[in-house]
């Protein structure tokens, strides 16, 4: 713990007291990967345009910026090395999803991408991973898997199978809820919400429109006081957040999101990432969490 609890005094059944609330940070450990070979040299979602001209080195810097701040806030950030001829490895999130040192693999859904699920295998199994399995399912991990301490919230519609969800659950030992997506925009579950504290009561920020009519019903009932995030957060990527359960790293343009949590007690932390946003990126797709670690 980077800052220490805020003692609650537990009384069953009482009306929750406003510190049961408090934002607390967590000291977090991160996987990133630079983005050395950088580029948009194909199309796999709407933000990619492969003509529009992409400034690896203006990446790179934006990565390190983002890297910096994780440093700063006390956390743990590992990299993996980047590989040429794979552009979108800078997105790690899309390579795992670990629980607790359990290590559920990626599979990716386009040729493209599909090598970096083997590089991030060997990486955790070099750093000793032992409990580590490569899904069947099309699977692109912390890109549709959010975790809530509690729960593991899953999206389909665009990338990763609702298959997917189930060999999760199987794998991991946790309860899946499925989510469905509807804009192409918000092709990744982290492209539409994130998860701002992973405590008993866990929050989430989110974009109700990128979900299924059900979708949104199941998120209403699972987070009624969720931060409901608008078309101008969810358009600059905002809701590719990341949190530490007080700190929240978010795309610089996100200034309407940034004040709806700042009213919620959260310290929002700007960072510009246009040009990761280029390939369809933010913070989050940059950040893999090891969680439980
Ligand atoms: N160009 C990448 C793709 O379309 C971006 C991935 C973003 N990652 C994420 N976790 N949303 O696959």
């Amino acid at each position: 713990m980077r800052i220490m609890s805020v003692p609650t005094t537990a009384v069953p059944n009482a009306v929750p007291r406003a510190e049961d609330d408090a934002v607390l940070a967590t000291r977090r450990h991160y996987v990133m990967c630079p983005p050395e070979h950088f580029a948009v040299e194909y199309s796999i979602n709407p933000w990619m345009d492969p003509n529009a001209p992409v400034d690896t080195e203006l990446a790179m810097a934006q990565w390190r910026a983002l890297k910096d701040i994780y440093l700063n806030l006390g956390h743990t950030v590992e990299t993996v090395p980047p590989q040429p001829g794979l552009p979108d490895m800078v997105f790690s999130a899309n390579s795992a999803t670990v629980i607790e040192g359990k290590v559920l693999g990626a599979r990716f859904r386009s040729a493209e991408r599909a090598p970096e699920a083997e590089h991030f295998r060997r990486w955790f199994s070099t750093e000793g991973y032992r409990d580590l399995v490569m899904p069947s399912s099309i699977n692109e991990a912390e890109g549709d898997f959010a975790w809530t301490g509690q729960l593991l919230l899953a999206g389909s519609g665009f990338r990763t199978d609702p298959g997917a969800h189930s060999e999760a659950q199987e794998v991991l030992g946790v309860p899946v809820v499925s989510l469905g997506l509807t804009d192409p925009r918000y092709y990744h579950l982290d492209t539409a919400l994130f998860v701002l504290s992973k405590g008993p009561r866990p929050q989430v920020a989110y974009y109700p429109e990128a979900f299924s009519a059900g979708s949104q019903r199941v998120l209403r009932r699972l987070f009624p006081d969720a931060v409901i995030a608008d078309s101008a957060d969810a358009e600059c990527l905002g809701l590719n957040g990341v949190s530490d359960g007080k700190h929240v790293v978010l795309p610089s343009e996100a200034t309407g999101l940034a004040r709806s949590l700042e009213g919620r007690g959260y310290e929002p932390v700007l960072t510009d990432v246009s040009e990761l946003r280029k390939s369809g990126g933010g913070p989050k797709c940059c950040t893999m969490e090891l969680h439980g670690e």
